[in-house]
């Protein structure tokens, strides 16, 4: 079933759109024949982007999606523009480190684009797309990181974790309001071969065999919103969906269980985890800190 929003004409708001995941969405839209507004904080990187999208119907806001008052405008610019909403996704994020007690300036970037941008994409655009009586689509970026909350990196698991609840409130609150005529849904990518994983990638380098694509995700996006599922994990050319519930489960279980916080990673209950997945796809170690990036989680 064809979600109503993807329609050709319609017009449709990425953010973090100039590179990786966010523009692999926007060439993903576009082909559906939908106008884009492409927000991007990074001026260079946008308008190589925009020089990949040749006869694409594109409007570049470059604007920082942590900046309250300028999302604002750059919504009124969109409207004026390009005519009313009816996707928007907040895909917008960066991997800023933060520990339990430490890094609060890296805390404060962190949770003002991972989470805040997601906010504040919502609060520029959702009230005009539920005035508009229109179809309309709310997609925004969560993560593993989020969900299973891995040690590493405890800003962005917080932010993500914020982003996942935000989603789920969001998509409640619309179906109280507008029933399905406004969905909301939270995409949670794997492990993806973007410059967030690989910095400094270009054309010439070579993807490794365990990441999907970013243009792998934007299809299972598409895919996922078009059969009406919610929670859109993705899994990789490693994590399969069967060991990312294994994961989940494990992660819910210690509450049940009385076991030690992230007892995934605790030197009684790690190798448990890794024999009980074991029939799924285990293939790394679980308590390896450098396995502690984006995706592989
Ligand atoms: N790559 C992965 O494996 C992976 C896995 C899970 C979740 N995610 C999430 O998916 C989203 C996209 O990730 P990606 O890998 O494509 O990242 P990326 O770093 O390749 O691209 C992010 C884009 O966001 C833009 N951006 C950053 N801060 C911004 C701001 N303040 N305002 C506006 N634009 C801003 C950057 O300029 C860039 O164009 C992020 O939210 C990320 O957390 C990625």
């Amino acid at each position: 079933m064809s979600h109503p929003a993807l329609a050709s004409g319609h017009v449709a708001v990425v953010t973090g759109a100039a590179q990786g995941i966010g523009l692999a969405i926007v060439r993903a839209l576009a082909a559906r024949g939908l106008t884009v507004a492409m927000i991007d904080a990074n001026a260079r990187q946008m308008s190589d982007a925009v020089a990949t999208l040749p006869g694409v119907s594109l409007l570049p806001v470059v604007v920082d999606v942590a900046d309250e008052g300028a999302m604002m405008d750059a919504a009124q610019r969109i409207r004026r523009d390009l005519g009313p909403v009816h996707v928007l996704v907040n895909n917008a994020g960066v991997t800023t480190r933060g520990g339990p007690w430490g890094g609060v300036d890296a805390w404060r970037r962190n949770m003002g684009i991972n989470l805040f941008g997601v906010l504040q994409g919502q609060a520029a655009f959702l009230p005009d797309m539920i005035e508009a009586g229109l179809p309309g689509l709310v997609v925004n970026l969560g993560s593993k990181e989020g969900i299973t909350t891995p040690p590493g990196n405890a800003a962005y698991s917080v932010a993500k974790a914020g982003v996942k609840v935000l989603t789920e409130q969001t998509a409640h609150e619309l179906r109280q309001i507008c029933g399905d005529r406004i969905t909301a849904h939270l995409l949670v990518p794997g492990y993806t071969f973007t410059p967030m994983n690989f910095p400094g990638m270009s054309d010439e380098t070579a993807k490794p065999p365990a990441p999907w694509t970013a243009d792998q995700v934007a299809a299972a996006m598409i895919d996922a919103v078009e059969s009406g599922r919610f929670y859109i994990l993705c899994p990789d050319n490693e994590v399969t969906p069967e060991l990312d519930a294994k994961r989940i489960a494990w992660a819910a279980g210690d509450m049940i269980e009385g076991r030690p916080a992230l007892s995934r990673w605790h030197p009684d209950f790690a190798a448990h985890f890794t024999e009980s997945a074991s029939a799924y796809n285990q293939k790394q170690s679980y308590c390896d800190p450098a396995q502690n990036r984006e995706g592989r989680k």
